[in-house]
């Protein structure tokens, strides 16, 4: 047995997070009463809303995503930032466990809209985590116009992305002035998440794209197993991972000294959206899979190495004298030993979006990468691997956004967005 958010209204005095919390790791057990529930583990526990920096960033990676970015659609700031702060108040609700609002979804009189749309009310907080981000469109509209009076608190590193060869960018899936990654272990909780976060906004802002994700394609943490992107090889071996503290602090965190004071413990986030086309991955030999990965498929070893975590050798040779990852391997390119010490985290996941009417698979990986400056690290990796990657092959870039992703929320009395606000 274990909670719902049914159980967490009834409980008083018991918030699920403390539950869930003291749950985390183990299978555990709460028999408030005999209502079969499903059980409290380290997957569907809860993850802390508060703290220096966001959720769902250095936390482990979830299993599923939903990604939805926004455009503001009221000129009135006001209105803008009470939305905020009550996105906040159900963002902290949601990801403990609870209802959207304070009522929830079946305790309100019959007349009215229940403040919770209800699809989560016998699940558990699942790892819900909610991270938000502000798009450079937040500041100043395509016309120039400060919309918010923010345009002077815009950070250099905020700067639209570049155009980067062969992008084939589709804009009614690109951009945003808002967005919020829903990351979570069910996917109905994190659809649940934005679905109420965009009823709680209607009027203020309405959806412009969004994205569901069904396998992580990273890890985040030394404790993960290391998952698979459809390409079937193991990604997020070399990623920044939570347990860098030192690594974090230099190539994932946002400083005030960076330029601007909001974004201090703050992080940025790119999303891009890559088309993969599996059918041709499909066709081509293992033996050259591997030449343009630059790592063993099967144990995920970086070619003429042991194991999967070996640091990468560039010197080590194949069995004919040529480098054994080659200069042109995805990792390689992308290794911070050719990117002038860039490194990011990397968040992405798999996506499948039905099929493309051509009789091909609409699949890829939507990835998603947090650091202290998309400009400084993000963008160097990228030419690199636009430039001079095998895998372009096989993969199109279709969609882009940067958001700036504020620190976290500090307590009840903080919300998303007031230090940009105020
Ligand atoms: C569909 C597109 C992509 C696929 C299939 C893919 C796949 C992989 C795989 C299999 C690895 C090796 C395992 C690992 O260390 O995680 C890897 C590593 C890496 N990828 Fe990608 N990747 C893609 C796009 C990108 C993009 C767009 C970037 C950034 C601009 C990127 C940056 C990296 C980095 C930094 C590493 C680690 C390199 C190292 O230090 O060893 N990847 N990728």
């Amino acid at each position: 047995m274990g909670i719902t958010r049914r159980k967490a209204m009834t409980i008083a005095g018991v918030g699920v997070a403390g539950i869930a919390g003291a749950a985390a790791g183990a299978t555990a057990v709460l028999a408030a009463d005999s209502e079969p529930t499903v059980p409290v583990s380290a997957a569907s526990g809860a993850v802390p809303f508060h703290g220096d920096h966001q959720a769902g960033i250095v936390t482990p990676a979830q299993d599923r995503l939903h990604f939805v970015a926004f455009d503001v659609v009221t000129k009135d700031r006001d209105r803008l930032v009470s939305m905020l702060q009550d996105w906040t108040a159900a963002a902290a609700r949601m990801t403990q466990g609870q209802d959207a609002g304070t009522i929830g979804a079946v305790n309100g009189i019959p007349e009215a809209p229940p403040d919770d749309t209800g699809e989560a009310l016998d699940l558990p907080p699942a790892g819900l985590t909610l991270t938000i981000g502000f798009g450079p469109t937040l500041f100043r509209d395509a016309s120039g116009v400060d919309r918010f009076g923010i345009a002077a608190k815009r950070p250099a590193a905020l700067e639209e992305l570049p155009k980067f060869p062969a992008d084939a960018l589709q804009p009614e899936i690109s951009g945003g002035d808002l967005c919020v990654q829903a990351c979570a272990n069910d996917p109905q909780v994190a659809v649940h998440a934005i679905r109420n976060l965009a009823r709680i906004g209607m009027g203020v802002v309405s959806v412009r794209w969004s994205q569901l994700g069904f396998g992580r394609t990273s890890s985040t943490s030394r404790d993960q197993v290391t998952p698979r992107n459809l390409f079937g090889f193991k990604d997020g071996t070399a990623n920044l991972k939570a347990e860098d503290t030192a690594l974090l602090d230099e190539h994932l965190w946002a400083r005030a000294a960076d330029g601007a004071s909001w974004m201090d413990g703050g992080s940025y986030l790119v999303a891009r959206k890559i088309r993969m086309t599996i059918e041709t991955w499909d066709r081509t030999s293992l033996g050259e899979q591997e030449e343009i990965v630059g790592r063993a498929k099967g144990s995920g070893a970086p070619l003429g190495h042991q194991n999967e975590f070996d640091e990468l050798d560039f010197t080590i040779k194949g069995p004919e004298g040529e480098p054994a990852i080659a200069d042109v391997a995805h990792v390689k390119l992308a290794h911070h030993s050719q990117n002038s010490g860039a490194r990011i985290l990397r968040r992405g996941y798999n996506f499948v979006d039905g099929s493309d009417g051509l009789g091909r698979l609409n699949a890829g990986l939507f990835f998603i990468s947090f650091q202290r400056d998309a400009h400084k690290q993000f963008v160097p990796i990228q030419l690199n691997l636009a430039r001079h990657d095998v895998m372009n092959e096989y993969i199109r870039h279709v969609s882009s956004a940067l958001f700036a992703c504020p620190p976290g929320v500090k307590d009840g009395g903080d919300y998303w967005g007031r230090e940009l606000f105020s």
